[in-house]
């Protein structure tokens, strides 16, 4: 989705600015703009395409003076991708500039009343709507102009605004869509995440709904809607300014999948305390988790995923019933929802429209619910009643992979904890348990050593049109996760089955030379898996099998075998997916497709 970027302060504006989007394209863009204010006016330089056009256009930001600006990538959603849709947008006498991120629900109803006044458009964008109707309601006052504006739109915004009348001074407003604030000793920021400042400064402030600041080159004010000011506290964040760079790795794909033992490590260690399983942040006693009646998953993509592997674990461990589901249809549905239910909403950004609107809606209904969230201060980690954090890192890819991991290992400790105090799992049970998780992050790093192995398999299959992926039980969650990697970055059609399901229908798409990955990690339906191998086989496919190192004789009816370390068997999506990870990133790399930024797919989608 699209990224916002703003700077006030004592250095030249522009090559921040890029810096901080450059920081940002992970989030999936189409074009690129910026507005400097010279000292005289408003200065804006957009154009369709990559950054390197924006870099290009204003030789790295230098031609661009002045300390004082706003940048943006877009992401298209209303009006192609071109130059004239790209951000900034200007009133028409060039005084206002703004960039946007979300979606402005009631545009046409706003734009029609604006042209009845004579303002005209440039545009098919919504946001050229904020800038003409700031220009409207402009009497000299820009907090008043802002809050009656905001009082006029409907839908999602996080805006960075210009007014050449205030040249010393930003203008910032959220609702509904990402926006942060820094500062140092040099200036102050805004942007729609961390990574874009983190070379800047660790102090940052996350602004709410409805807020609005106002920037100059060593203050910063924040204001309600009603213009009454308001007290912030700044969040340090610990990342690692180069978690956010891809340090020698050829894409931030290869590097985060290579940093799942520690994604993984990281999301264990400070639960483990004295070989005990303690997840003090839930706050529950043992008798509020006994009281659970039901729990409900709810999530999108990959972290819907995670949800399916989770929903066989809490009734396979915990015995306890879960609801899985995409918090698009969560959201709309009406679902039951009863006092004694526990929402757990599960992502990695905090701020995926559809999972925070399911958030809202089991709040609203006066449901208990716990975020599983990456991005610390994040929407739903704010607005979650209780919040367990993957300790992943910065994840920049648009496909996931340490952030999957890492919501792994959160929803197997929620599980074995919830497992224990419910008296489930016996101490014996739970100590074993412990230790197989420990050895996970070592497991996984021995399967990525096996990467060369996956690369000569994948580049078969740069060519395929169709490839199907088939489990049973847990393994078909992670089938789910393996379909979605290789499709989403290789732009092959790609379906994930139960195995069960295949004479159902599906296997009558199987053909000569059809690839079909098999996952088959659990002893209880080994046999039932191997015959759905022989009948795909039979059908003329080629058999990729992913197993536990012990079945050898998978190689019976197997074209080609990737093996996992023993492990616990609810613990086996965690090694499973990662020989099906780096194939989907081989196959990709092969085809030569954009891996970390993959068409039209935006890294966190704020908008629905
Ligand atoms: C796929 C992927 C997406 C996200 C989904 C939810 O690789 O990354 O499917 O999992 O958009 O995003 P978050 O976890 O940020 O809510």
């Amino acid at each position: 989705m699209c990224g916002i970027v703003g700077y006030i302060g004592v250095e030249q504006a522009a090559p921040i600015l890029l810096d901080g989007l450059g920081k940002l394209e992970y989030r999936g863009y189409d074009s690129a703009g910026m507005s400097v204010f010279d000292g005289e006016k408003i200065q804006m330089v957009k154009a369709k395409g990559r950054l390197k056009v924006l870099e290009e256009l204003t030789h790295g930001g230098k031609t661009l003076k002045g300390t004082v600006g706003i940048g943006h990538t877009r992401w298209a959603t209303h009006g192609e991708p071109s130059d004239k849709n790209s951000h900034p947008h200007f009133n028409e006498k060039g005084t206002i500039s703004v960039v946007h991120n979300g979606i402005i629900e009631n545009y046409i109803p706003l734009k029609k009343k604006l042209e009845a006044k004579g303002y005209s458009f440039t545009s098919d964008t919504d946001t050229e709507v904020i800038a003409h109707l700031l220009d409207y309601y402009d009497r000299g006052n820009p907090l008043e102009t802002i809050t009656k504006v905001m009082h006029r739109m409907e839908g999602s915004y996080a805006l960075g605004i210009l007014f050449s009348h205030y040249p010393e001074e930003i203008f910032a407003v959220r609702k509904d869509s990402p926006l942060i604030v820094g500062e140092n000793s040099k200036g102050c920021f805004i942007a729609s995440d961390v990574p874009a400042v983190l070379k800047y400064t660790r102090q940052v402030y996350f602004m709410n709904n409805e807020e609005v600041v106002r920037l100059g080159r060593d203050y910063m004010h924040f204001y309600t809607v009603d213009e009454e000011e308001l007290t912030k506290e700044a969040v340090t964040i610990h990342w690692d300014a180069d978690a956010a760079e891809k340090g020698g790795y050829e894409h931030f794909m290869l590097k985060e999948m290579y940093e799942q033992p520690k994604a993984i490590k990281d999301t264990l260690g400070p639960r483990i305390k004295e070989d005990e399983i303690v997840i003090e942040e839930l706050h529950m006693s043992r008798e509020e988790i006994k009281a659970i009646k039901r729990l409900h998953m709810v999530a999108c993509g990959s972290a819907y995923h995670a949800g399916m592997t989770a929903k066989y674990i809490f009734e396979g461990m915990a015995r306890m019933p879960v609801n899985v589901d995409l918090a698009s249809e969560f959201r709309y549905r009406n679902p039951i929802l009863e006092k004694g239910d526990l929402v757990i909403v599960i992502s990695q950004s905090g701020e995926t429209a559809d999972t925070l609107a399911a958030l809202r809606e089991a709040k609203e209904r006066g449901i208990v619910t716990l975020g599983i969230v990456n991005v610390v201060g994040s929407s739903i980690a704010r607005e979650a009643d209780k919040v367990m954090y993957t300790w992943a890192g910065p994840e920049i890819s648009v496909a996931t992979t340490k952030a999957y991991s890492a919501q792994l290992m959160a929803l197997y400790l929620l599980a074995a904890y919830f497992a224990h105090e419910r008296g489930s799992l016996q101490e014996d049970q739970i100590a074993s348990l412990i230790q197989e998780l420990k050895m996970l992050p070592d497991q996984v790093e021995v399967l990525l050593a096996n990467k060369e192995k996956i690369q000569k398999f994948a580049n078969r299959y740069i060519g395929a049109k169709d490839i199907f992926f088939m489990g049973r039980g847990i393994d078909y969650a992670i089938s789910m996760e393996g379909s979605l990697k290789l499709k989403e970055i290789s732009y092959i059609h790609s379906e994930a089955y139960a195995a069960g399901e295949l004479k159902h229908g599906t296997i009558s798409l199987v053909e000569e030379g059809t690839l079909v990955a098999a996952v088959l990690t659990q002893e209880n339906l080994y046999k039932k898996m191997f015959s759905n191998i022989v009948e795909v086989k039979t059908r003329g496919a080629f058999v990729l099998a992913v197993t536990n190192e012990e079945n050898k004789d998978i190689e019976k009816v197997a074209d080609y075998v990737l093996y996992i370390p023993k492990t616990n068997p609810y613990l086996t999506n965690s090694l499973a997916i990662i020989p099906l990870q780096l194939f989907g990133y081989y196959v990709a790399l092969g085809k030569g497709c954009d891996v970390d930024k993959p068409r039209n797919l935006a890294k966190s989608v704020t908008v629905e």
